[in-house]
């Protein structure tokens, strides 16, 4: 039986609120315990906001995401439901937030990879902030030089050498550049280009603390949660729920800025434009994008309880995006 989506925090509790608290103890990573590319989720589980393990349900994160960050509930499970039907295990409800791991059961038949978020190529991808492209190594491990980087352009770009809105902005671009130039099988299209886009201006919104809220992320607040995978002493998390009209119009500024169009590498500096598919502000595009080809790219013809899981999640993704986005619901299995 899989469980419903968790729903809002009630309004007595989905304001300001201190989060690193007692109940949430920093613990470092035990050695098996898993941990992948996502700075937020990692930081969560160090405190307990998930499992520590490093392998939740799906509602485990939305519910954690809701909680110690004060993500709306509608982008919660936008972002949850989207990472889980490509990397999770529908067949046990199981996703690691790391690498590969038979701590989420059996796998369903292949090409099905249950891979974990570390799994490269899915919503994992190139041109990230502080982890390197999967053509050079891990690309879910932590990466200094990376890092370093994304706080040099917060000294050369932001309020004060704070992480801002302008920072991002000139940061996400140098990003693809860098890959074009030295990446050769560099993928920068739908679903990726969403999330890179998304992940580049989650930090000045969700790691800035919720008294101050001002969009400048300091750097030192931002080694804690990127390098040291933790909550800044005494950090208070959003004073409300931030979701998609938050986010949407800070990606869009990113993008007016710099535009690209999607596209791959076929060679260093030979980067294939692919107008057809969808653009990171097509979010219905990139929606059908996920549910007609990415997901059947994995599960090309499920039956029984598999397809039933594969409907159910995907049911839970369409009921996320629909009211703010009023996309229409496809149904690559049948209705
Ligand atoms: C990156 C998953 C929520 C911040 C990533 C990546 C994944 C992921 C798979 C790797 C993408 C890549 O860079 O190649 C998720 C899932 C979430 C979630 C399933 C469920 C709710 C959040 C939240 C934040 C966040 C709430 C808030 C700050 C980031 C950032 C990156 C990232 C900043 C980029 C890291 C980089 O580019 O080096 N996330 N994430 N994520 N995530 Fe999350
Ligand atoms: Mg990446």
């Amino acid at each position: 039986p899989i469980p419903n989506p968790p729903g809002p925090l009630p309004a007595y509790d989905n304001g300001l609120k201190l989060v690193n608290d007692p109940a949430h103890p920093f613990m470092t990573q035990q050695p098996n315990e898993l941990r992948g590319p996502c700075p937020a989720l990692n930081t969560l589980a160090n405190h307990g906001y998930l499992p520590r393990s490093g392998v939740a349900r799906p509602d485990q994160i939305v519910t954690a995401v809701m909680e110690g960050l004060n993500l709306g509930n509608d982008f919660a499970k936008f972002l949850t439901y989207q990472a889980f039907l490509m990397n999770g295990n529908p067949l046990t409800n199981l996703m690691s937030i790391g690498m590969k791991t038979n701590m989420t059961g059996q796998d369903p038949p292949k090409p099905a990879l249950v891979g974990g978020l570390s799994q490269h190529g899915t919503f994992e991808g190139d041109t990230s902030m502080s982890r390197i492209d999967a053509f050079f190594g891990d690309g879910a491990a932590f990466n200094q030089t990376r890092f370093n980087d994304f706080l040099a352009f917060a000294s050369k770009f932001g309020v004060n050498g704070t992480y801002d809105i302008n920072a991002a902005s000139e940061f996400r671009f140098e990003r693809l550049q860098d890959s074009i130039a030295t990446n050769p099988q560099l993928v920068f299209t739908s679903p990726r280009i969403l999330s890179a886009y998304s992940e580049a201006v989650f930090p000045l919104v969700y790691f800035v603390d919720g008294r101050l809220n001002n969009r400048q992320l300091t750097q030192d607040a931002a080694t804690s949660f990127f390098f040291d995978q933790r909550m800044p002493a005494d950090f208070h998390r959003q004073p409300a729920p931030v979701s998609f009209e938050v986010i949407e119009p800070l990606t869009g500024k990113l993008f007016s800025d710099h535009p690209f169009v999607p596209g791959v590498n076929q060679g260093v500096n030979n980067y294939i434009e692919m107008p057809n598919t969808p653009a990171v502000s097509d979010f219905c595009g990139i929606y059908e994008d996920i549910a007609l080809r990415v997901v059947p790219g994995q599960y090309p013809k499920p039956t029984g309880q598999l397809r039933d899981a594969l409907m159910k999640n995907l049911g839970f993704l369409f009921g996320a995006v629909v009211f703010q986005h009023n996309c229409t619901q496809v149904f690559p299995y049948g209705k």
